[in-house]
């Protein structure tokens, strides 16, 4: 198919349509979704993982025709009732000392918010983040992000001796070894305003970082007076049966909590929503005019994202998400597959590595799609699984089998 948009993506071909609602249960959305010829698929795509309820619920639905009626704009100079719910809702869930929020509408919006944040709390101009990293696409975003292919022309960081738009003061890390992280404390120490981690690194193939790594971040950023970021776009919104993945791995010790945290993608839950969250105390740093976006805490985006907190809670979606990556471990267990060297995650954020040289998984992609499920395969050599919190044990059957025919 000749394709209208930039060139930018690898399509799939595939033209989706609609969500399937044969076999849903009452009050669930969707597991599913059939292209224009038909076929139905199981998604464990989600749109990248921002499908939490899955698709369409109808809770969620009826919230955001609710405030399409009412109110759907308003300028970031108004208050509206939405924009109040959602920064409480996060205040209630992410627990920051007087919490107070930035909404936006992409996860690289709110990665460039908690940079700037972070520049003018600190009054510093280094942020340090890690090889693999993913943080978003725009130029101080992907500056954090550690894909050279990604970054080029545009953004070039300290000791990269190339011509680019841009030179960005970002150092990178080693992820999970905190004597590089020391290292580089030593090195620009005073300098450095944050250190940015994805607790569990996502596009890099689902890697989770251990207790003692995030940990140690916390001892070194409060020893150096750098503040702690936390990204959560993909690992948070209760994706890891906690409402962050910080929560899940570290625990909910306020002493051991970062200083700012972002998300996006399952907040809205299908609705284009972004937040990052910090303490009252460093907010107060985002002075008149420091910040600011058009269509960021619109009331429409506001509803949706409150209602999937909301309808995240009252159905009970937590608990379901923290039960996936144990039920396909036993599952694999069961039935074994050589190819498969680890199935690794938190709750519904689940990587299944691929053994073999080159990208032994970059197939998969087309191969499980041809077999009625769709999946994204992360650095060539890890399927990744980012299904609905309420998915189970049939789904991550079906899931397993079609991946053991795909590799056959
Ligand atoms: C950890 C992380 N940070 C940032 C982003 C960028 O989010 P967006 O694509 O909404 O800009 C992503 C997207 O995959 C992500 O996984």
């Amino acid at each position: 198919m000749h394709d209208l948009r930039w060139p930018t993506y690898a399509p799939r071909n595939l033209m989706l349509e609609s969500a399937v609602f044969d076999d849903v249960a009452p009050g669930r959305g969707s597991l599913r979704v059939r292209d224009t010829e038909g076929n139905v698929y199981l998604d464990a795509v989600n749109g990248i993982g921002c499908l939490p309820l899955g698709h369409a619920h109808p809770k969620w639905i009826a919230a955001i025709e609710q405030q399409m009626r009412k109110l759907v704009g308003a300028a970031g100079t108004f208050f509206t009732a939405p924009q109040q719910q959602l920064a409480g809702e996060l205040a209630a869930r992410v627990k920051l000392k007087d919490a107070r929020t930035f909404i936006g509408n992409t996860g690289t919006e709110v990665t460039e918010a908690a940079l700037k944040l972070a520049m003018r709390a600190s009054g510093r101009d280094i942020v340090m983040v890690f090889e693999r990293a993913f943080h978003g696409r725009t130029l101080g975003a992907l500056a954090m992000t550690a894909n050279a292919a990604y970054r080029q022309p545009y953004v070039a960081c300290i000791g990269e001796d190339r011509t680019a738009f841009a030179t960005m003061n970002v150092v990178r890390a080693r992820f999970g070894d905190l004597d590089s992280v020391a290292a580089l404390f030593e090195q620009y120490g005073p300098r450095i305003a944050m250190v940015a981690v994805e607790p569990i690194q996502g596009e890099a193939g689902i890697y989770p970082a251990s207790r003692e790594f995030l940990v140690g971040l916390r001892e070194l950023c409060s020893r150096h007076g750098a503040l702690l970021g936390d990204d959560e776009i993909q690992s948070g919104s209760g994706r890891t049966g906690k409402f962050l993945a910080w929560d899940t791995l570290v625990g909910d010790d306020p002493s051991l909590q970062p200083d700012i945290v972002w998300l996006a993608k399952a907040v809205g839950g299908g609705f284009p929503v972004a937040a990052c969250v910090t303490t009252g105390a460093h907010a107060e740093h985002m002075i008149k005019g420091s910040h600011g976006s058009t269509f960021g805490g619109n009331p429409l985006a506001c509803a949706a994202a409150v209602a999937t907190l909301r309808i995240m809670d009252e159905d009970g979606l937590l608990p379901l998400a923290a039960a996936q990556l144990p039920a396909l471990q036993a599952i694999a267990a069961e039935d074994p597959e050589p190819r498969v060297k680890d199935v690794r995650g938190s709750g519904a954020m689940i990587g299944i590595e691929i053994t073999g040289d080159g990208q032994p998984a970059a197939p998969l992609g087309d191969a499980m799609q041809r077999l009625g499920v769709l999946v994204t395969v992360c650095s060539g050599h890890t399927v990744r699984l980012l299904l609905p919190y309420h998915a189970g044990a049939n789904e991550l059957r079906q899931i397993w089998s079609t991946l053991r025919r795909a590799l056959a």
